[in-house]
Order: C-alpha cells, then sequence, then structure tokens
C-alpha cells in the first residue's frame, strides 16, 4: 500500500479516536536503528522511538533473534504454565532491583495500565483500605481506574470516576501550582498532601501512585527532596508508595535503573512497561514477597509473560546491561541536554524552560511576549512540529496545553545523530519563526 492508501484506509477502519501525529500522519513502514520509513519511502529520524518504547534502537539484532528462535520454540502458553522465558526476565529484573527495597517478586501484564491496576490492587490488599494519592498532570493509562487515577484533562476521555482518588498539587517547579520558588517555597508542593489526607479522605489511605519524571505530562522533574518529604507523609498515613516507571524504567533516566533513585526513596511497589522489550507488549508489577501475598486470591493475565515477549525483554535486558545504557544515558542526556540549552539560548523568547534527566529531555514553547513569560504557545509548537517532521526528525509532544517536546529516543543512538537532530530542530524552529 502506499502511504495515502494506508492513511485513508486508517480513516476508514480505524476509530476517530484513535490518536494520530501530524496533519498528514506518517504511515510507517519499516524501521532500523534510529530510522524509519514511511510507505513511500522517506526516512526520520527518530527521537521519539514509539513513544519510549522502543528502547535500544529499532530491530536491534540480539532482541530479533531472540524473538525468532522463541517463536518457532513457542508462541504462547499462559502462565498456567511456568517456562523458561518468563521466569528468566523475573530473575532478570530481581537483581535490578536495590536489595534495600526488598522487591523481588513480578505480576507480568501486556501494558502500563494493567500494571498499574494490579500495583492498586496490591496496595488497596496490603492496607485494607481504598483511598490513594495520585498527581495533577500523571498519566496512569486508559482504564477507568487509569483514567481517575489521572491528572491529565487532556487524557480524560470520559467524566465518570472511581471514587476515593485524590490527586496532590504537581511537583512542577517551572509552574508552581502554589507560586512559588525553590529552594524558598521549602517543598509545599510535598507538604500539601498531609493537608490533602487530612482534608479529603478518611486519613487511612492505601497508598501513593507516582511517576519519578512525569512522563506525558511533559517531562516534569519533581525537585530533588519531593520524594522524600511526599512518601514520608504517606508511610506516617499508612500508605504504600507506588513508583510508575512506565516511562522512566530502564536507565532512560541516566545512572540508575530506576527513576525513584533520584530522590533516595524506596518504593513498596514498581510498575514498568513501554520500553521493557524493546517494543513488543510486555508489562510488570513488582514488589516484596510480603506485599504480593497479601492478594487474597489468585488472578491470571491471560498474555503477560507470554514467551516471546518476554524473549525480547531478556534479549533487552541483557543488551541493556551489556551497553551500560545507565552510563550511557546520562553521557548522551548531558550532550542532548547541551544542545537544548543552546537552542534555547538562541530563541530565549519561545523556548521557556529545558528539563528532564538523562536521555528523557523536553523542552516547554511558551509565548513570544517577552522573555520569561510562560504562557503556553500552542501555535508555534504545532509549526515547529510539522517543520521537524517535514524535514525529516520524529519528535513527541506533550504538557497539559500541548506545548512541550518530548524527547527519548532508542538508547543505542550516536552522538553523531543526536547532533543531526539538533540541527533539524534548529532549523524548524527558525522556519517557524521562533526567536
Ligand atoms: C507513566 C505511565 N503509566 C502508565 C501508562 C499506561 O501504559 P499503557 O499505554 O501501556 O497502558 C503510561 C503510558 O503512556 C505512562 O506513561
Amino acid at each position: 500500500m502506499t502511504a495515502d492508501e494506508i492513511r485513508e484506509k486508517a480513516r476508514r477502519y480505524l476509530m476517530p479516536s484513535v490518536i494520530q501525529y501530524y496533519q498528514e500522519p506518517v504511515a510507517v513502514e519499516s524501521a532500523s536503528g534510529l530510522r524509519v520509513r514511511d510507505a513511500d519511502g522517506k526516512e526520520y529520524l527518530d527521537f521519539f522511538g514509539g513513544i519510549l518504547t522502543v528502547s535500544l534502537a529499532h530491530g536491534e539484532p540480539n532482541v530479533v533473534n531472540a524473538v525468532k528462535v522463541q517463536i518457532d520454540r513457542l508462541s504462547h502458553i499462559s502462565t498456567l504454565y511456568p517456562n523458561e522465558p518468563i521466569v528468566a526476565v523475573a530473575e532478570l529484573l530481581a537483581g535490578m532491583m536495590p536489595a534495600e527495597t526488598g522487591i523481588s517478586q513480578s505480576f507480568f501484564v501486556s501494558s502500563g495500565t494493567e500494571a498499574d491496576e494490579m500495583a492498586v490492587m496490591l496496595a488497596m490488599s496490603k492496607t485494607g483500605r481504598n483511598e490513594l494519592i495520585a498527581l495533577r498532570n500523571g498519566y496512569s493509562g486508559r482504564s477507568a481506574l487509569a483514567q481517575s487515577l489521572m491528572g491529565h484533562s487532556n487524557w480524560r476521555v470520559l467524566p465518570q470516576q472511581i471514587a476515593g482518588i485524590k490527586h496532590a498539587a504537581q511537583p512542577d517547579c517551572y509552574r508552581c501550582p502554589f507560586g512559588l520558588t525553590y529552594p524558598n517555597c521549602e517543598l509545599r508542593c510535598a507538604k500539601d498532601i498531609e493537608s490533602l489526607i487530612q482534608y479529603t479522605t478518611t486519613g487511612e489511605i492505601a497508598g501513593f501512585l507516582a511517576e519519578p519524571v512525569q512522563g506525558v505530562g511533559g517531562f516534569v522533574v519533581p525537585p530533588k527532596e519531593y520524594f522524600e518529604v511526599a512518601v514520608g507523609i504517606v508511610r506516617k498515613y499508612g500508605g504504600l508508595f507506588i513508583a510508575d516507571e512506565v516511562q522512566t524504567g530502564f536507565g532512560r533516566t541516566g545512572e540508575h535503573w530506576w527513576g525513584w533513585q533520584h530522590y533516595g526513596v524506596k518504593p513498596d511497589i514498581v510498575t514498568m512497561a513501554k520500553g521493557i522489550a524493546n517494543g513488543l507488549p510486555a508489562a510488570n508489577c513488582m514488589t516484596t514477597p510480603e506485599i504480593a501475598k497479601a492478594l487474597p486470591r489468585q488472578t491470571l493475565s491471560t498474555f503477560g509473560g507470554s514467551p516471546v515477549p518476554m524473549a525480547a525483554a531478556r534479549a533487552t535486558i541483557e543488551s541493556m546491561q551489556a551497553h551500560d545504557v545507565r552510563t550511557r544515558n546520562k553521557e548522551l542526556g548531558a550532550h542532548l541536554r547541551d544542545g537544548l540549552l543552546a537552542l534555547q539560548a538562541k530563541y530565549p523568547h519561545h523556548i521557556g524552560q529545558v528539563r528532564g534527566l538523562g536521555l528523557m529531555l523536553a523542552i516547554e514553547l511558551v509565548d513570544d511576549e517577552l522573555v520569561g513569560n510562560r504562557t503556553p504557545n500552542t501555535a508555534i509548537t504545532a509549526k515547529v512540529f510539522e517543520a521537524a517532521k517535514r524535514r525529516g526528525l520524529l519528535i513527541g509532544k506533550g504538557g497539559r496545553w500541548g506545548n512541550v517536546f518530548r524527547i527519548a529516543p532508542p538508547m543505542l543512538i550516536s552522538q553523531a545523530e543526536l547532533d543531526e537532530g539538533l540541527r533539524i530542530l534548529d532549523a524548524s524552529l527558525a522556519e517557524a519563526g521562533a526567536h
């Protein structure tokens, strides 16, 4: 099919609710390394990795081979029958959890939404309570529970909510919900959780679910003391801390395997998905044996931990370890950050902030009235986004107003490819009239 035929069939046979990027969506046909090709043969440099799922590179040979071998041997059987792929990944992941967390047991599912659902089930079972604290500007997925946990109006499809979930203020220093400035704010956003619990719950909470860096929210990095204070309050009221590592996991934020490790706290439950299997559908919820055994009944996810995605996950994780992606992402991330800061210096009226951790960086586009005006500028965002696509660069969008560019390329990107993408971004900003 040509790209036009694909787009036409997508319009006809996929529901209009299926979100697609760009005025004329890119009809992707194939991809290899950092390059994506559309059905008309146009090539793009991929700075978004299928929304942080293609964690290493497109078609990474170790993962492709592992999938081919596994699909010939056993493609599916369900978790009713333990098999080597699933236990091998569970063992690898247990080894990636810092010992002091005590986290060693896995429940595999197929999506981040399901992983977060499992985490909530565990927290409720362990505590015998139902109320939860989540964050404004957080994203948790698309089930009824995940939508209720989410503090992101763009993604709320229906008004119906699951009761008992309260949303604490977003820990966003660029747009402080209290109009304060860090560090003079004395972590008001974190401390406010105590008031939220006291005023809006029974005081007996099951847990607190948060992303160490708010992904869909626009790569918002909470201040470094945030989680120590927030989790301290949550524990005081008997709640568990669920770290949603769906975007931040697997070394993405540099230096550590997990995002929470940047903050000196330890979670009780961890969820992961996206990059776990270099693009194959797999996800996982991990916790301690003590919390795991609190679930009163046995349960099943039909495709959870299926052998082919698990073989991909094993090869992905082993490649991540072999490439030392934690160090690599820290170093490449520093290089990318420098490049984005140089763009901010060149376009100070429109690039309001450069932020993120490791190889998970964002720029927020704001109004051009005067430097320091933080009004979201969606018009210029749209122009730069389309220009970058025309010039052959795929990037992500995010943030409450969709005025944030999210850059999280596959981790095996080279410095030369990062520089190439930065040049395209520069030219796209100039074309869109940024200054
Ligand atoms: C932090 C976070 N949690 C959960 C999810 C839901 O994952 P999925 O779309 O795989 O259900 C996402 C998806 O973007 C996410 O970013």
